[in-house]
């Protein structure tokens, strides 16, 4: 029997020691950038000088750690054309900028490498790599001057207003975007995370300190540029409020305004993914990234219509909040020090979908429907959702409907707040669950298992990879991102594995169906210190996409750890717009020659 349905053969790589400064693909397989953090974007941009980068140049150019990835061809273009959306997490200035730049250029550069990109792909057809076309007409940087309309219920509320925009309505610019979704309609959802980090606030309140906010000073000093970071100013009133929210933009109009779509509550979002229930309905789940956090769910109120892009992108600007309670199954559970063994053999149970919202009111008791979606964390404590171990990247399986969920690990849990969906004290390797909605995917109960136990199962018994017998398996550690190829197989891309095991981080493939199921392969490795992010497989056009996030990130300006991907070295002769630095960049993977 085939062991794997895919397209894409290939020969499973080893785990590449922490210490490699290279992108390691299969035999027979190679690599090369799609784009670069500072490749120009249009005609008149500046080209990339990192002793001499400012925030004008910047902002003609791909921005800092690139994260979500995903390729859309253009239609009717036979393959040839293609648009790409990448967003840009944060910035490590250590590495980007000379020592001796000006503060103020440092930070205004640095903001202009945050937000979101968007450039045309070119190729001479199908099979082959893309080049990006610079000046292209749907080539378009996101900055943090670019205006985002807030939409649903919260959109007006007193708790969004601030003294520029007294209508609570508009918002300009995001920060930290982190994963992402590509809707059914063909538009990008995006989300926005560690948003806490930029603002600088003396007393935080309860609230603000659930989000993270504290009163240490934002090391990037965003304060000092724009007063809107400085919530103790009057201009920062309620300017932390309108960020921590899902992003959707239309790549394919260029003019048009990207959205903060309040229904789908505010939180760390890692990203949002849509599925289309049976019954029509639009359901976008979603990971609040934080150590006991929770997972989400949004049922759009409207239908989705096969074809019409402008009714179907109202989908997500009304309709109600879920958020999920896991049950174990297992009559008596064990707990030792490492946490839950299960009585039954089976970390698996039962959940449930908490409603939070309904019809644009709220059902959590003493708060009104701004203040769950703006505080939606503490109106899920309210309820008693399940505190989960960062959940961070929710795909569903294109060819199951089964919902997978990457815990990327938490190390503050103890062994006495583990459950059977958690079940690690000190959890250094996260885990996979998986989630099976009972009926439409918009029900209100799930079964759910797990399917990985992520480390190192030379040293670890209880490391598990649904059933596949673990000492044929490599350690696997820090799941973060999800994706599936054409045949249904699950991919992970990891952060955090230089740590844990001590291997640079990496792209895994599982097989999800057969008598392989649960066999895990690895088919590249990012080099040094660097994220394995925006995993895309398009399998059958045998190229894998990833955004190497972070590359160097432990080194500096004058000592760097990472030359990828130009590599660069001291004496050579660097080709025309190359450099002697770490370079943030989505590259693309193939069979054959570079
Ligand atoms: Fe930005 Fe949750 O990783
Ligand atoms: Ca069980
Ligand atoms: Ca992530
Ligand atoms: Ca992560």
């Amino acid at each position: 029997a085939q062991a794997n349905k895919s397209k894409l053969k290939f020969a499973g790589i080893d785990g590449v020691p922490n210490t490699v400064d290279d992108v390691v693909v299969p035999k027979g397989y190679n690599w090369q950038p799609v784009i670069r953090w500072g490749d120009p974007l249009f005609d008149d941009s500046a080209e990339f000088d990192p002793r001499n980068q400012t925030p004008e140049s910047q902002a003609g150019q791909f921005g800092y750690n690139c994260d979500y990835v995903d390729i859309l061809e253009i239609p009717g273009s036979k393959g040839k054309r293609a648009v790409l959306f990448s967003n840009h997490e944060y910035t490590n200035e250590n590495l980007m900028f000379p020592p001796d730049m000006d503060i103020s250029q440092v930070r205004r550069t640095a903001m202009a490498a945050h937000g979101l990109s968007v450039v045309e792909l070119e190729r001479k057809g199908t099979g082959q790599p893309w080049k990006y076309v610079r000046g292209a007409k749907l080539n378009r940087r996101f900055l943090m001057d670019t205006k985002y309309e807030l939409t649903g219920p919260a959109a007006g509320s007193p708790l969004l207003k601030t003294q520029a925009d007294p209508s609570g309505r508009i918002v300009l610019g995001t920060q930290n975007n982190c994963a992402g979704g590509t809707t059914p309609w063909g538009t990008i959802l995006s989300g926005e995370e560690n948003f806490n980090q930029y603002f600088k606030v003396t007393n935080p309140s309860g609230e603000q300190r659930r989000y993270g906010l504290t009163s240490r000073n934002p090391s990037r000093g965003w304060h000092l540029e724009e007063t809107r970071f400085d919530l103790d100013l009057p201009e920062g009133r309620n300017e932390d409020n309108r960020f921590g929210w899902i992003v959707e933009v239309d790549p394919f109009d260029p003019d048009s305004t990207p959205r903060k779509h309040t229904a789908l509550g505010r939180f760390k979002h890692e990203g949002a993914n849509v599925t289309i229930a049976a019954s029509g309905h639009a359901v976008a789940y979603s990971g609040d990234d934080e150590r006991f956090d929770y997972l989400y769910k949004f049922v759009s109120k409207g239908r989705y219509i096969e074809g019409d892009k402008k009714h179907n992108m109202t989908l997500l600007t009304e309709g109600d909040l879920y958020v999920a309670s896991f049950s174990g199954n297992s009559p008596q559970n064990q707990i030792d020090g490492s946490g839950v063994l299960p009585s039954d053999g089976a970390f698996d149970g039962t959940g449930r979908w908490i409603q939070l919202t309904r019809d644009g009111k709220s059902l959590v008791p003493d708060m009104e429907i701004d203040q769950v979606l703006v505080y939606t964390r503490l109106a899920a404590d309210k309820m008693g959702a399940t505190k989960m171990d960062r959940p961070e990247d929710v795909e569903v399986s294109p060819h199951t409907g089964k919902v997978y969920v990457a815990c990327t690990n938490n190390t503050a849990r103890s062994a006495a707040q583990a459950d059977e969906a958690n079940p690690r004290a000190n959890n250094r390797h996260g885990h996979v669950v998986e989630l099976t909605e009972n009926g439409d995917q918009a029900a209100t109960e799930f079964t759910w298992k797990l399917v990985l136990v992520a480390g190192d199962p030379a040293a670890d018994e209880s490391v598990y990879f649904s059933g596949y017998p673990a000492d044929q398996v490599q350690p696997v550690s820090c799941p973060d991102n999800l994706a599936f190829d054409s045949a249904g197989n699950l991919w992970i891309s990891t952060d955090g594995q230089p740590g844990t095991i001590q291997r640079n981080d990496a792209l895994y493939r599982v097989t999800m169906e057969g008598p392989e199921y649960g066999r895990v392969e690895q088919f590249m490795a990012v080099p040094i210190d660097a994220e394995t992010c925006g995993p895309l497989i398009h399998d059958e056009d045998g190229l894998v996409f990833v955004a190497v996030q972070h590359p160097g990130e432990d080194g500096s300006w004058d000592a760097p750890r990472s030359l990828f991907p130009d590599y660069v070295t001291p004496g050579s002769t660097p080709r025309k717009g190359d450099a002697a630095l770490p370079r943030p960049s989505v590259i693309q993977m193939y069979r054959g020659r570079r």
